[in-house]
């Protein structure tokens, strides 16, 4: 029965496009948000927010968090889309360089300098949704693309 069950899961993953490889590589990239953020089901608070169905949430809602501005706050106002949302795009610019993204913001990371790395780290926080139940992230990011106007869908 387990093997079953592992076998569709290689199935789906096959299927979807999204190769456990690949969840693998944004995992270890992970590792350099662990010391801050947690996410999965035993998600915590941590230093930084916790990050379970990060995308296509808007920046600064994890309940209870406190951020380094008001919800409603002057880092929102510095995007055209208030609230800013975090896709692909606006996720990777902040990834790259924080402070670009977020001027007085309190993460205190310098940023991801490769592409890959940061592609694989967005498709594994993609890979859990608000309960931090395991999800297909290409799935999400595909929705994601398309909610966006005329955003090019990132899945390969
Ligand atoms: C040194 C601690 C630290 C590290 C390392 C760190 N972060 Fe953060 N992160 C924070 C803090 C603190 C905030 C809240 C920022 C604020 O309020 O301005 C944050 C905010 C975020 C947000 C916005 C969350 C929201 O609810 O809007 C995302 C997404 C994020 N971090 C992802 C990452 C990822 C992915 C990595 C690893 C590649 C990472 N962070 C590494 C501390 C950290």
């Amino acid at each position: 029965m387990r093997g079953i069950l592992i076998v569709l899961a290689a199935l789906t993953l096959a299927v979807s496009g999204a190769s456990a490889a690949d969840l693998k590589a944004g995992k270890k990239v992970f590792n350099k948000c662990k010391s801050c953020h947690s996410i999965g089901a035993k998600v915590r608070r941590m230093t930084g927010p916790p990050l379970n169905g990060i995308m296509g949430r808007a920046w600064g809602t994890a309940e209870k968090y406190k951020y380094s501005a008001g919800r409603e706050g002057t880092l929102m106002a510095i995007h055209e889309a208030t609230p800013m949302t975090w896709d692909v795009e606006t996720l990777s610019a902040y990834l790259r360089k924080p402070k670009d993204v977020i001027p007085k913001g309190k993460m205190a990371f310098a940023g991801l300098k490769k592409d890959e790395d940061i592609e694989a780290v967005i498709r594994y926080l993609a890979s859990f949704d608000e309960e931090g139940g395991e999800v297909d992230p290409e799935a999400v990011l595909a929705a994601l693309a398309e909610a966006g106007e005329g955003e090019e869908p990132t899945a390969e």
